[in-house]
Protein backbone atom coordinates (compact mmCIF):
# COMPACT_ATOMS: atom_id res chain seq x y z
CA UNK A 1 0.00 0.00 0.00
CA UNK A 2 1.10 3.70 -0.64
CA UNK A 3 1.13 5.74 2.21
CA UNK A 4 -0.75 9.06 2.99
CA UNK A 5 -0.58 11.50 -0.28
CA UNK A 6 -2.09 14.81 0.47
CA UNK A 7 -1.39 17.14 -2.15
CA UNK A 8 -5.05 17.51 -3.81
CA UNK A 9 -6.16 13.53 -3.99
CA UNK A 10 -8.19 12.85 -6.51
CA UNK A 11 -11.18 12.00 -4.45
CA UNK A 12 -10.90 15.46 -3.00
CA UNK A 13 -10.55 17.08 -6.20
CA UNK A 14 -13.50 15.13 -7.56
CA UNK A 15 -15.69 16.39 -4.57
CA UNK A 16 -14.56 19.56 -4.30
CA UNK A 17 -15.79 20.22 -7.95
CA UNK A 18 -19.28 18.88 -6.94
CA UNK A 19 -19.08 20.76 -4.01
CA UNK A 20 -18.67 23.84 -5.72
CA UNK A 21 -22.46 25.23 -7.23
CA UNK A 22 -23.71 28.68 -8.14
CA UNK A 23 -26.85 27.36 -7.00
CA UNK A 24 -27.96 28.90 -3.62
CA UNK A 25 -28.35 25.67 -1.55
CA UNK A 26 -28.62 26.87 1.79
CA UNK A 27 -31.80 28.99 1.11
CA UNK A 28 -33.22 26.21 -0.73
CA UNK A 29 -32.43 23.48 1.30
CA UNK A 30 -34.11 24.98 4.20
CA UNK A 31 -37.17 22.89 4.56
CA UNK A 32 -34.96 19.24 4.26
CA UNK A 33 -32.40 21.28 6.83
CA UNK A 34 -35.10 21.89 9.24
CA UNK A 35 -36.17 18.14 9.52
CA UNK A 36 -33.03 16.74 10.14
CA UNK A 37 -31.82 19.40 12.30
CA UNK A 38 -35.77 18.14 14.23
CA UNK A 39 -34.66 14.72 13.88
CA UNK A 40 -30.82 15.54 15.37
CA UNK A 41 -32.77 17.48 17.99
CA UNK A 42 -34.86 15.04 19.43
CA UNK A 43 -31.90 12.81 19.62
CA UNK A 44 -29.71 14.97 20.88
CA UNK A 45 -32.55 15.19 24.07
CA UNK A 46 -32.36 11.98 24.77
CA UNK A 47 -28.44 11.19 24.85
CA UNK A 48 -26.99 10.21 28.36
CA UNK A 49 -23.88 12.79 27.28
CA UNK A 50 -23.18 15.01 25.04
CA UNK A 51 -19.22 15.54 24.69
CA UNK A 52 -18.76 14.33 21.11
CA UNK A 53 -20.61 14.64 18.13
CA UNK A 54 -19.15 13.56 14.77
CA UNK A 55 -20.51 14.23 11.36
CA UNK A 56 -19.28 12.03 8.50
CA UNK A 57 -19.48 14.08 5.27
CA UNK A 58 -20.26 17.40 6.44
CA UNK A 59 -18.89 19.31 2.73
CA UNK A 60 -20.62 22.63 3.06
CA UNK A 61 -22.40 21.86 5.94
CA UNK A 62 -25.74 23.11 4.56
CA UNK A 63 -27.57 19.81 4.93
CA UNK A 64 -27.49 20.04 8.86
CA UNK A 65 -27.39 23.54 11.15
CA UNK A 66 -24.16 23.25 12.97
CA UNK A 67 -24.70 26.20 15.59
CA UNK A 68 -27.18 24.16 17.36
CA UNK A 69 -24.81 21.38 17.40
CA UNK A 70 -22.11 23.66 18.75
CA UNK A 71 -24.18 24.25 21.55
CA UNK A 72 -25.19 21.32 22.31
CA UNK A 73 -21.53 19.01 22.61
CA UNK A 74 -18.61 19.66 24.00
CA UNK A 75 -16.81 18.96 20.87
CA UNK A 76 -18.45 18.47 17.17
CA UNK A 77 -15.82 17.10 15.12
CA UNK A 78 -16.88 18.02 11.20
CA UNK A 79 -15.67 14.88 8.92
CA UNK A 80 -15.22 15.11 4.78
CA UNK A 81 -11.95 14.64 2.55
CA UNK A 82 -13.05 18.15 1.18
CA UNK A 83 -12.36 20.33 4.14
CA UNK A 84 -11.52 23.45 2.07
CA UNK A 85 -16.04 23.28 1.99
CA UNK A 86 -16.30 22.74 5.72
CA UNK A 87 -13.48 25.73 6.41
CA UNK A 88 -15.71 28.21 3.79
CA UNK A 89 -18.92 27.33 5.47
CA UNK A 90 -17.31 28.40 9.17
CA UNK A 91 -16.87 31.65 8.02
CA UNK A 92 -20.38 31.75 6.16
CA UNK A 93 -22.32 30.48 9.33
CA UNK A 94 -20.45 32.72 11.39
CA UNK A 95 -19.25 30.99 14.28
CA UNK A 96 -18.10 32.76 17.28
CA UNK A 97 -14.45 32.33 18.40
CA UNK A 98 -15.77 30.11 21.48
CA UNK A 99 -17.80 27.92 18.98
CA UNK A 100 -15.23 27.49 16.61
CA UNK A 101 -13.01 26.01 19.65
CA UNK A 102 -15.18 23.34 20.09
CA UNK A 103 -15.31 22.40 16.24
CA UNK A 104 -12.87 20.15 15.00
CA UNK A 105 -12.45 19.59 11.36
CA UNK A 106 -10.54 16.52 10.16
CA UNK A 107 -9.76 15.56 6.82
CA UNK A 108 -10.56 12.12 6.00
CA UNK A 109 -11.17 9.68 3.01
CA UNK A 110 -13.92 7.38 3.74
CA UNK A 111 -12.99 4.44 1.03
CA UNK A 112 -9.12 4.15 1.72
CA UNK A 113 -8.85 3.57 -2.47
CA UNK A 114 -6.72 6.70 -2.45
CA UNK A 115 -4.29 5.54 -0.21
CA UNK A 116 -4.29 2.57 -2.87
CA UNK A 117 -4.11 4.99 -5.89
CA UNK A 118 -6.67 3.38 -7.21
CA UNK A 119 -7.37 6.86 -8.86
CA UNK A 120 -4.05 7.77 -9.88
CA UNK A 121 -3.96 7.84 -13.76
CA UNK A 122 -6.92 5.52 -14.11
CA UNK A 123 -8.32 7.11 -17.61
CA UNK A 124 -4.68 6.28 -18.84
CA UNK A 125 -4.49 2.63 -17.37
CA UNK A 126 -7.95 1.62 -18.20
CA UNK A 127 -7.30 2.66 -22.04
CA UNK A 128 -4.31 0.17 -21.94
CA UNK A 129 -6.21 -2.27 -20.54
CA UNK A 130 -7.13 -4.90 -23.44
CA UNK A 131 -9.17 -7.55 -21.83
CA UNK A 132 -11.25 -8.43 -18.67
CA UNK A 133 -8.01 -9.80 -16.80
CA UNK A 134 -6.32 -6.51 -17.12
CA UNK A 135 -9.25 -5.06 -15.59
CA UNK A 136 -9.77 -7.76 -13.02
CA UNK A 137 -5.92 -6.88 -12.06
CA UNK A 138 -6.65 -2.99 -12.08
CA UNK A 139 -9.38 -3.34 -9.18
CA UNK A 140 -7.54 -6.21 -7.08
CA UNK A 141 -4.71 -3.58 -6.90
CA UNK A 142 -6.94 -0.44 -6.20
CA UNK A 143 -9.05 -2.39 -3.52
CA UNK A 144 -6.42 -4.69 -1.62
CA UNK A 145 -5.76 -4.53 1.59
CA UNK A 146 -8.74 -2.58 2.18
CA UNK A 147 -10.30 -4.58 5.18
CA UNK A 148 -7.48 -2.92 7.73
CA UNK A 149 -8.17 0.17 6.78
CA UNK A 150 -9.54 2.90 9.29
CA UNK A 151 -11.01 6.11 9.35
CA UNK A 152 -11.59 8.38 12.41
CA UNK A 153 -10.10 5.73 14.46
CA UNK A 154 -8.99 8.26 17.67
CA UNK A 155 -12.72 8.32 17.82
CA UNK A 156 -13.63 4.88 18.44
CA UNK A 157 -16.75 4.53 20.81
CA UNK A 158 -16.28 8.14 21.67
CA UNK A 159 -19.38 9.58 19.24
CA UNK A 160 -22.21 10.26 21.55
CA UNK A 161 -23.99 11.26 18.29
CA UNK A 162 -22.69 10.24 14.83
CA UNK A 163 -24.82 12.21 11.65
CA UNK A 164 -23.82 10.73 8.54
CA UNK A 165 -25.04 13.38 5.16
CA UNK A 166 -25.92 12.00 2.47
CA UNK A 167 -22.82 10.06 0.67
CA UNK A 168 -23.63 6.44 -0.25
CA UNK A 169 -24.17 7.21 -3.79
CA UNK A 170 -20.71 9.56 -3.75
CA UNK A 171 -18.95 7.39 -3.02
CA UNK A 172 -16.41 5.97 -5.77
CA UNK A 173 -18.98 5.00 -8.12
CA UNK A 174 -20.05 8.35 -9.69
CA UNK A 175 -16.16 9.14 -10.15
CA UNK A 176 -15.46 5.77 -11.69
CA UNK A 177 -18.49 6.44 -14.32
CA UNK A 178 -16.87 9.76 -15.04
CA UNK A 179 -13.92 8.20 -16.36
CA UNK A 180 -16.02 5.86 -17.97
CA UNK A 181 -18.12 8.57 -19.81
CA UNK A 182 -14.63 10.06 -20.87
CA UNK A 183 -13.61 6.40 -22.96
CA UNK A 184 -16.68 5.54 -24.17
CA UNK A 185 -16.45 9.19 -25.56
CA UNK A 186 -13.16 8.20 -27.32
CA UNK A 187 -14.81 4.86 -28.49
CA UNK A 188 -13.17 2.90 -26.40
CA UNK A 189 -13.95 -0.75 -26.69
CA UNK A 190 -17.74 -0.92 -25.09
CA UNK A 191 -17.80 -4.38 -23.62
CA UNK A 192 -14.48 -3.27 -21.37
CA UNK A 193 -16.20 -0.37 -20.28
CA UNK A 194 -19.45 -2.36 -19.19
CA UNK A 195 -17.16 -4.65 -17.79
CA UNK A 196 -15.83 -1.55 -15.74
CA UNK A 197 -19.02 -0.64 -14.96
CA UNK A 198 -20.14 -3.93 -13.63
CA UNK A 199 -17.01 -4.11 -11.56
CA UNK A 200 -17.42 -1.38 -10.22
CA UNK A 201 -21.14 -1.94 -8.88
CA UNK A 202 -20.04 -5.60 -7.35
CA UNK A 203 -17.26 -3.47 -5.28
CA UNK A 204 -19.73 -0.86 -3.74
CA UNK A 205 -20.67 -3.80 -1.58
CA UNK A 206 -17.29 -4.19 0.00
CA UNK A 207 -17.07 0.08 0.23
CA UNK A 208 -20.35 0.14 1.35
CA UNK A 209 -18.83 -2.53 4.13
CA UNK A 210 -16.30 -0.82 5.15
CA UNK A 211 -17.63 2.37 5.47
CA UNK A 212 -20.27 0.90 7.57
CA UNK A 213 -18.17 -0.37 9.97
CA UNK A 214 -15.57 2.46 10.72
CA UNK A 215 -18.64 4.77 10.91
CA UNK A 216 -20.14 1.88 13.50
CA UNK A 217 -16.86 2.23 15.61
CA UNK A 218 -17.61 5.35 15.94
CA UNK A 219 -20.84 5.89 17.84
CA UNK A 220 -21.19 5.05 21.56
CA UNK A 221 -24.83 6.07 21.31
CA UNK A 222 -26.59 7.20 18.16
CA UNK A 223 -26.55 7.36 14.79
CA UNK A 224 -28.49 9.18 12.13
CA UNK A 225 -28.11 8.65 8.33
CA UNK A 226 -29.58 10.28 5.88
CA UNK A 227 -29.42 8.58 2.38
CA UNK A 228 -30.51 9.54 -1.16
CA UNK A 229 -32.77 6.17 -2.42
CA UNK A 230 -34.00 8.05 -5.52
CA UNK A 231 -33.19 11.45 -7.93
CA UNK A 232 -34.98 12.33 -10.72
CA UNK A 233 -36.16 15.98 -12.39
CA UNK A 234 -38.54 17.96 -10.40
CA UNK A 235 -40.84 17.70 -13.02
CA UNK A 236 -40.78 13.91 -13.64
CA UNK A 237 -43.98 12.32 -13.51
CA UNK A 238 -42.00 9.64 -10.63
CA UNK A 239 -41.43 13.23 -8.82
CA UNK A 240 -44.92 14.40 -9.22
CA UNK A 241 -46.27 11.27 -7.98
CA UNK A 242 -44.18 11.25 -5.22
CA UNK A 243 -44.77 14.63 -4.54
CA UNK A 244 -48.74 14.31 -4.50
CA UNK A 245 -48.70 11.96 -1.35
CA UNK A 246 -45.27 12.39 0.55
CA UNK A 247 -46.18 9.90 3.82
CA UNK A 248 -44.12 7.66 5.00
CA UNK A 249 -46.31 4.79 3.91
CA UNK A 250 -46.83 5.90 0.25
CA UNK A 251 -43.42 6.31 -0.05
CA UNK A 252 -42.33 3.13 1.31
CA UNK A 253 -45.17 1.33 -1.14
CA UNK A 254 -43.51 3.27 -4.29
CA UNK A 255 -40.17 1.82 -2.82
CA UNK A 256 -40.90 -1.68 -2.56
CA UNK A 257 -42.11 -1.43 -6.59
CA UNK A 258 -39.36 0.33 -7.48
CA UNK A 259 -37.47 -2.47 -5.87
CA UNK A 260 -39.25 -5.20 -7.43
CA UNK A 261 -38.66 -4.39 -10.43
CA UNK A 262 -34.69 -2.80 -10.83
CA UNK A 263 -33.35 -3.83 -7.33
CA UNK A 264 -31.28 -2.30 -5.16
CA UNK A 265 -29.99 1.36 -5.94
CA UNK A 266 -26.71 2.70 -4.04
CA UNK A 267 -28.52 4.48 -0.83
CA UNK A 268 -30.83 1.70 -0.20
CA UNK A 269 -28.31 -0.82 -0.77
CA UNK A 270 -25.78 1.59 2.13
CA UNK A 271 -28.82 1.16 4.64
CA UNK A 272 -29.35 -2.10 4.10
CA UNK A 273 -26.34 -3.48 4.72
CA UNK A 274 -26.02 -0.67 8.17
CA UNK A 275 -29.05 -2.74 9.26
CA UNK A 276 -26.85 -5.80 9.56
CA UNK A 277 -24.62 -4.57 12.34
CA UNK A 278 -26.83 -1.83 13.63
CA UNK A 279 -30.28 -1.35 15.34
CA UNK A 280 -32.60 0.50 13.41
CA UNK A 281 -35.15 2.37 15.67
CA UNK A 282 -36.86 4.92 12.82
CA UNK A 283 -36.93 5.76 9.62
CA UNK A 284 -38.61 8.91 7.64
CA UNK A 285 -38.88 10.36 3.98
CA UNK A 286 -37.61 13.45 3.45
CA UNK A 287 -37.67 15.58 -0.28
CA UNK A 288 -34.32 17.04 -0.70
CA UNK A 289 -34.38 19.85 -3.36
CA UNK A 290 -31.24 18.85 -5.03
CA UNK A 291 -30.61 21.55 -7.27
CA UNK A 292 -32.03 24.12 -9.93
CA UNK A 293 -33.65 20.67 -11.42
CA UNK A 294 -33.46 17.96 -9.83
CA UNK A 295 -34.52 16.50 -6.39
CA UNK A 296 -33.94 13.85 -4.21
CA UNK A 297 -36.12 11.41 -2.00
CA UNK A 298 -33.83 10.84 0.86
CA UNK A 299 -34.56 8.33 3.83
CA UNK A 300 -33.03 9.49 7.07
CA UNK A 301 -33.03 6.48 9.50
CA UNK A 302 -31.65 6.30 13.04
CA UNK A 303 -29.84 3.89 14.92
CA UNK A 304 -28.80 2.80 18.21
CA UNK A 305 -25.32 0.85 19.05
C1 LIG B 1 -23.70 15.09 -0.96
S1 LIG B 1 -22.46 15.72 0.09
C2 LIG B 1 -23.38 15.86 1.56
C3 LIG B 1 -23.87 17.28 1.76
C4 LIG B 1 -22.93 18.09 2.61
N1 LIG B 1 -23.13 17.80 4.00
C5 LIG B 1 -23.14 19.58 2.38
O1 LIG B 1 -23.89 20.21 3.13
O2 LIG B 1 -22.53 20.12 1.43
C6 LIG B 1 -21.37 14.36 0.38
C7 LIG B 1 -20.02 14.75 0.97
O3 LIG B 1 -19.23 13.57 1.03
C8 LIG B 1 -17.88 13.88 0.72
N2 LIG B 1 -17.24 12.67 0.21
C9 LIG B 1 -17.56 11.97 -0.92
N3 LIG B 1 -16.74 10.92 -1.07
C10 LIG B 1 -15.87 10.95 -0.03
C11 LIG B 1 -14.79 10.12 0.37
N4 LIG B 1 -14.43 9.05 -0.33
N5 LIG B 1 -14.12 10.43 1.50
C12 LIG B 1 -14.49 11.53 2.24
N6 LIG B 1 -15.49 12.36 1.91
C13 LIG B 1 -16.18 12.07 0.79
C14 LIG B 1 -17.98 15.00 -0.30
O4 LIG B 1 -16.82 15.80 -0.31
C15 LIG B 1 -19.24 15.75 0.14
O5 LIG B 1 -18.91 16.86 0.93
Amino acid sequence: MIGHKYSMSNIERFNKLLNTTSYDRYNSWVDFRNEIDALLKSEINGLKSKRTMVVIGAGRCEDFSLKPLVEHFGTVILSDVDDKSIFKSMEYLRLTDEERSRVQVVKVEYTGVENNGFFDGLEDRLREARDFEAIDLLFKKGFEGLDDYRFLKEFSGEADLVYVSPIYTQLIYQQIMLVCSKLRSEGFQENLLKYVEHVSGERLIDVFTLFNQNVGRIVKERLVVASDIFQDYSDSTFMENAKKDFSDDNMEQIYKEYFESYGFGMGDLGLYLLNESMTLLKEKWLLWPFDERSEMVVKLSTYKK
